[in-house]
């Protein structure tokens, strides 16, 4: 137990200060504002001698911090996070209870134990036999990973020092807790200030540290927003929970890129990297039924071909239901405005549903091609052309926009077997593929199959 430090009560809001915890902040009168965190000792100006200052360098002086990432040897965790792990920054791994974070941690953990660096486990979570039942299942060896089932954080940090560990993993932000603090574990101030504790630690000890957050029904993690503005890298970790396959998206980065995705499959040995998303996304598609239509996105500098599904059927009673999963309603809203007035299709009397491979977002523009054929296949029941894919954003005229810089998506299309794109216009066709063009929505009836 470390000395007890002074604590005290802030509002969030307007940053007047209370000794006690009020409901209702004192100063500006807003609920719910206010919460503890720590009393940092005021640094006196001037307190040093003018040799102990900081001395300003000419920014061509100054060294570049040395960039070595460790390669964990999971593909796919090491291209989301643009090579490997880096050393002195602080990683957050989000997601659902039972999606597999303590999983691909403990992976993480063996993987690169095994190539010889010290790796410490802390969970407030589990004890350590529990996390021995959980080794002892995946291919991995996790036989030299030391485990602490410990969750002070200054505890956690003290047998880190103790334990020379290179890597720190933390399971999970939510449970640990620092003890200068009397706000229960989880809660907002001990989130925060347990965060920005071990953002300092890595700082300073060069040690690479790896926190669990649990998600919240909203989808962001649990805590406050602040969480993901402190540590350098937040992934979010999501997926069906009723199938095997995850993604791993990178939403933050200060040593990457983000929005990269990783795919992985749960198998009854942890998680196995799947090097080729397309063919998850499309290995339940069926090319004779109608309403599907594939499209390729970016999914980071990676491309991506994932199948839309469209249902429409004859509405009950009231207002006919619009579902969109992994697509904007707002999105599927306008793409039914327009057909219904560009193509004459009539969607007022019927119920749509629209889908998109399990777990992947279509946030980006080009698939409204894929959306619109999806949607007029399933209204006139004939299956889309089973080697197209649809590239294309619509306007609301109808109007399908040309694509330029498409070359990777084409890429993937051939790579998997497709021969022919409709797109409004493309810029540079490869020669494995044949374009059909599409300028306007209403072309896109007479390209079903009869
Ligand atoms: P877990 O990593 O405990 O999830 P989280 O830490 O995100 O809550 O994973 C939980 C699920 O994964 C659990 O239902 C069991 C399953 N699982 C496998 O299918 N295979 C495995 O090898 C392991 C270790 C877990
Ligand atoms: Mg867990």
């Amino acid at each position: 137990m470390g000395p007890k430090t002074k604590s005290t009560y802030r509002c969030g809001e307007c940053g007047h200060a209370h000794s006690k915890w009020v409901g209702r902040c004192e100063g500006c009168g807003v609920w719910n504002a206010v919460a503890e965190e720590l009393v940092r000792e005021p640094v006196p100006l001037h307190k040093s001698g003018p040799n102990d200052l900081a001395v300003p360098v000419p920014l061509s002086d100054v060294s570049g911090p040395q960039m070595d990432r460790w390669a964990t040897g999971l593909p796919e965790l090491d291209y989301v996070l643009g090579g490997g792990l880096v050393p002195g920054s602080v990683t957050l791994i989000g997601g659902e209870p039972g999606i597999g974070k303590s999983t691909i941690l403990l992976q993480v953990a063996a993987r690169l134990s095994g190539m010889g660096h010290t790796v410490l486990y802390a969970s407030g979570e589990e004890s350590p036999g529990q996390i021995r039942l959980r080794g002892d299942r995946l291919i991995e060896d996790a036989g030299s990973v030391r485990v602490v089932g410990e969750s002070r954080i200054e505890d956690i940090i003290a047998a880190a020092i103790r334990s020379d560990a290179q890597l720190l993993i933390v399971d999970s932000i939510q449970t640990a807790s620092l003890n200068q603090l009397d706000s229960a574990p989880g809660s907002v101030a001990q989130v925060r200030e347990g965060a920005a504790r071990l953002m300092r630690f890595a700082k300073e000890t060069g040690t690479a540290v790896m926190v669990v957050g649990h998600v919240t029904k909203g989808g962001g993690i649990a805590g406050p927003k602040t969480l993901e503005h402190i540590v350098d890298t937040v992934l979010y970790f999501e997926g069906e929970r009723t199938l095997d396959y995850r993604l791993l998206r990178v939403t933050k980065s200060r040593f990457g890129s983000v929005d990269e995705l990783g795919v992985f499959r749960m198998t009854a040995h942890g998680l196995e990297p799947v090097p080729n998303p397309s063919e998850i996304f499309l290995s339940a598609r069926s090319t004779s039924v109608s309403g599907s239509a594939v499209t390729a996105l970016m999914e980071g500098t990676r491309p991506v071909l994932v199948e839309v599904q469209a249902l429409t059927t004859a509405a009950g009673f009231g207002t006919p239901q619009r579902v969109a999963a992994g697509l904007n309603p707002k999105r599927l809203a306008v793409l039914l405005a327009v057909l219904e007035r560009r193509a004459g299709c009539d969607f007022s009397k019927l119920d749509v549903f629209v889908q998109v491979s399990a777990g992947v977002r279509l946030d980006d523009p080009t698939g409204d091609l894929a959306v619109a054929a999806a949607l007029v296949s399933s209204v006139t029941n004939r299956p889309t052309p089973a080697d197209g894919i649809f590239l294309g954003e619509i306007g609301l005229g109808g109007d399908v926009r040309p694509m330029s810089g498409s070359e990777r998506r084409l890429v993937e299309a051939a790579r998997m077997g497709f021969r022919r794109v409709f797109a409004g216009g493309i810029a540079r066709m490869p020669d494995t593929l044949v374009l059909v063009e599409l300028s306007h929505v209403q072309m896109l009836v007479p390209i079903l199959a009869a």
